[in-house]
């Protein structure tokens, strides 16, 4: 990356609390100001999808907190979840309070549909919380299939 990229200003909004506690963190990971915390965050955002092949079988689990009064929001969830239910393993929902909730979504699946059902979940609205984790890969063979354990 060149040392004489040019910076683009642009504004963004947050409410009082989370600011402050986006404040608050930044400074315990050593940040002096924002910007700098909000480009790496940036980076390691765009990095994210990283080397996996999005044909790649894979598990994990999608954690998500959202407000269950918001209009419709479990019931499009519920389809949601539905409409993937060959990659959903298991589901854990946990009452956080009078109106959040906190789900844990175990899955196995291509990567590739693994990702678009983690998108679907992260841009309802009532969705405060949305993260697809892969924590493991089938192996390839080497005729580039995966190897599969059933009996
Ligand atoms: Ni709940």
């Amino acid at each position: 990356m060149s040392e004489k990229e040019e910076l683009t200003r642009f504004g963004v909004s947050f409410p009082g609390p989370l600011l402050e506690q986006f404040d608050h963190y930044i400074a315990e990971q050593g940040y002096t100001n924002r910007s700098e915390a909000f480009r790496d965050l940036a980076r390691r955002a765009l990095l994210e999808p990283s080397k996996l092949q999005s044909d790649q079988l894979v598990a994990g689990t999608i954690v998500l907190v959202y407000d269950h009064h918001a209009s419709e929001l479990p019931l499009v969830l519920m389809e949601l979840q539905h409409q993937c239910h060959h990659d959903i393993i298991s589901n854990m929902h946990v009452h956080l309070n009078h109106s959040q909730c906190l789900e844990v979504i175990a899955v196995r699946g291509k990567l590739a549909g693994l990702r678009k059902l983690h998108q679907q979940i992260q841009v309802q609205k009532g969705v405060t919380y949305a993260e697809l984790s892969v924590t493991f890969a089938e192996e390839h063979s080497e005729d580039g299939t995966a190897h599969h354990h059933h009996p």
